[in-house]
C-alpha cells in the first residue's frame, strides 16, 4: 500500500511546490469547518510538514501534529516549533484516551491500510463531544492536471509509477469514510464539498513540481534523460485548454467529512 513517504529534500520540495497550491487553500477550509477556538487541544493526524497544525495554531489552539515519517516531522518542526510534532501511527494512536477538543486529518486517510483502526483510534483519543474533520481528494478526474500527468506516467514509465500518483485520490467516494466514521463510534457525519483552482508557472513546473515532491522523486533519479521532457510534452497536449498566459490553472476537488465524538 502506497503510504505516501517522502525522504532527504522530498519533505522541502513537498512544503515549497505543493503546500501553497493544493493543501493550504484545503486547510483553511478544513479548520473553518472543525470550527477549532482559543485554548482548545487539537491533534492534527498525518499533519505532514504541518500546514494544518500551523493553521490551528494560528487559532490560538494547543497543537498536536502526528506523522508516521520522521522527515516530514523534521521540516514541520523547523517550519514551527511552537507545536507538539509526534512520531507515530494513526492507526494505534499511543496518545491518552480523552485529551482532545477536536482531531483533523488532511489527505491522510487514503494511505493507512486500516482507515477504520485509524478512525477508531482518533475517536478513543477525543474528548465526548469532541469534533472531527476528515479531508480526502475527491476522484482524480475532478483534477484534470494530475489526471493527465498519471497517463504520462502511465505512458512513459510504467503503471507501477502512475499508481504512486492515483493512490492519493483512492478514496473518492465519502460513503465508505462515513461509514466507516460511525462504526468507529462518531454521530452526526456529515459531507462537505470543497474544489479550489489550482496554478503552476508552467506544464514544466508541474511536472517537476509533483515529481519532486511526491514518492516518484527517488525513482524519477533511474529515468532515462528524455521521460520528463517527454512527459511534459504528453501533458502540455493534453492540458492545451487549460494554459493561460500567467501558467497552467486547472480545479482540485476535496470532499471534508466532519463528525462529533460519542460518548461511547
Ligand atoms: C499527502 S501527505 C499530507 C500531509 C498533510 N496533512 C498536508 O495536508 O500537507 C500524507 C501524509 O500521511 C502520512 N501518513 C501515511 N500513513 C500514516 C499513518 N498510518 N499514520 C500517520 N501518518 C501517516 C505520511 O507520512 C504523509 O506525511
Amino acid at each position: 500500500m502506497e503510504t505516501f513517504q517522502l525522504a532527504g529534500p522530498g519533505p522541502v520540495a513537498y512544503e515549497k511546490h505543493l503546500v501553497p497550491v493544493l493543501f493550504e487553500p484545503l486547510a483553511e477550509r478544513l479548520v473553518a469547518l472543525v470550527r477549532a477556538a482559543p485554548g482548545e487541544s487539537a491533534l492534527d493526524v498525518a499533519c505532514g510538514t504541518g500546514v494544518v497544525a500551523r493553521r490551528l495554531l494560528a487559532i490560538g489552539a494547543r497543537v498536536t501534529g502526528l506523522d508516521l515519517n520522521a522527515d516530514m516531522l523534521a521540516h514541520a518542526r523547523a517550519l514551527e516549533p511552537g507545536v507538539t510534532w509526534v512520531e507515530g501511527d494513526a492507526q494505534d494512536l499511543a496518545l491518552p484516551a480523552a485529551s482532545f477538543d477536536l482531531a483533523t486529518c488532511q489527505q491522510g486517510l487514503q494511505f493507512m491500510a486500516d482507515a477504520g483502526a485509524a478512525l477508531r483510534s482518533i475517536h478513543r483519543v477525543l474528548r465526548p463531544g469532541g469534533r472531527l474533520a476528515v479531508a480526502l481528494w475527491r476522484p482524480l478526474r475532478t483534477s484534470p492536471g494530475f489526471d493527465v500527468l498519471t497517463d504520462a506516467l502511465d505512458a512513459r514509465v510504467g503503471a507501477a509509477a502512475g499508481d504512486v500518483l492515483r493512490a492519493p485520490f483512492a478514496a473518492g467516494d465519502p460513503r465508505p469514510v462515513c461509514d466507516l466514521a460511525s462504526r468507529a463510534g462518531f454521530v452526526g457525519v456529515r459531507v462537505h464539498n470543497y474544489c479550489h483552482p489550482t496554478r503552476f508557472e508552467s506544464v514544466e513546473d508541474l511536472v517537476r513540481s509533483e515529481i519532486a515532491s511526491t514518492p516518484l522523486a527517488e525513482v524519477a533519479q533511474t529515468w532515462p534523460a528524455d521521460t520528463i521532457p517527454n512527459m511534459v510534452a504528453d501533458v502540455a497536449a493534453a492540458l492545451a485548454d487549460y494554459v493561460a498566459d500567467d501558467g497552467v490553472l486547472f480545479p482540485i476537488c476535496s470532499y471534508v467529512v466532519t463528525a462529533t465524538a460519542s460518548d461511547g
